[in-house]
């Protein structure tokens, strides 16, 4: 069975004292709902502090990008292997570092390698933006992405993967994708890719979150789909009440079939 997965990418919010607050605030709530993996992913700087709040409770750490290197002269760059000290995730080839910096599938698949190499869990976000969307190009689009990003990954490795299905028209609009879209991208694009790739064992077990203006209002309807196994929250990350509440929310959902 797929374990749910709720992750908050809290992006370029939040100084490290602001940071530690959130984090003290969401802790003893998330702590109390089992049956769900949650994960914090803070900015760097920020990740000392959380993961300080959050030691010895079931709460992970996620940093939101890396440096495919685990050494060397990048400036102003972080590699995995500083990561692995304090973070258990890392988030990859999300839509607004593959906008603005212009990361593209072959380097997110050099990362996500990275990643695996020393230990860390990459939640890898594929999606569709929205003109590729309105030109029906969707499958086209994200089947791509699937078979860039994870070019010459193991079986084991592939198991190791959480993918985040991030239309990208949905993120941070408000305009969330239905419950059937993204049941539909997932359990009729993206699982399909993967059973070709990998075999359909794989493509089963791996994890698959949706991401697009994901809240509380929403969350419940999403994640009774089949192929939802969780959410990348962004916006609603960062206010405590509402991350807790859509943890709740999967572990009420799927909880009990984790
Ligand atoms: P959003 O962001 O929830 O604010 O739409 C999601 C994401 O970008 O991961």
């Amino acid at each position: 069975m797929r374990v749910p997965i709720i992750a908050g990418n809290w992006k370029m919010n939040k100084t490290p004292s602001e940071a530690r607050r959130l984090a003290a605030e969401m802790r003893e709530e998330l702590e109390r709902i089992a049956g769900v993996e949650k994960v914090l992913c803070p900015p760097f700087i920020d990740i000392p502090a959380v993961a300080e709040v959050v030691q010895g409770t079931s709460i992970a750490i996620g940093a939101q990008n890396l440096f495919p290197a685990p050494s060397g002269a990048y400036t102003g760059e972080i590699s995995p292997v500083m990561l692995k000290e304090l973070c258990q995730f890392v988030i990859l080839g999300h839509s607004e570092r593959r906008a603005y910096f212009h990361e593209d599938d072959s380097f997110i698949n050099r990362k996500v390698l990275a990643a695996l190499e020393h230990g860390l869990t990459p939640i890898v976000c594929v999606g569709e933006n929205l003109e590729q969307n309105r030109a029906g190009k969707t499958e086209e689009v994200v089947s791509g992405q699937v078979r860039g990003v994870f070019n010459g990954l193991s079986r084991e490795q592939m198991l190791r993967v959480v993918i985040a299905y991030e239309p990208v028209w949905a993120i941070g609009t408000g305009l969330a994708a239905t419950a059937a879209d993204a049941d539909r991208v997932i359990g009729q694009v993206i699982r399909p890719v993967l059973s070709d790739l990998f075999g359909e064992d794989v493509a089963q077990a791996v994890r698959v979150q949706y991401g697009g203006s994901m809240n509380a209002a929403n969350s419940r309807e999403l994640l009774e789909r089949e192929n939802v196994d969780g959410g990348l929250i962004g916006g609603a990350s960062l206010k405590a009440n509402e991350f807790v509440e859509i943890v709740r929310i999967a572990a009420a959902v799927k909880g009990c079939k984790g």
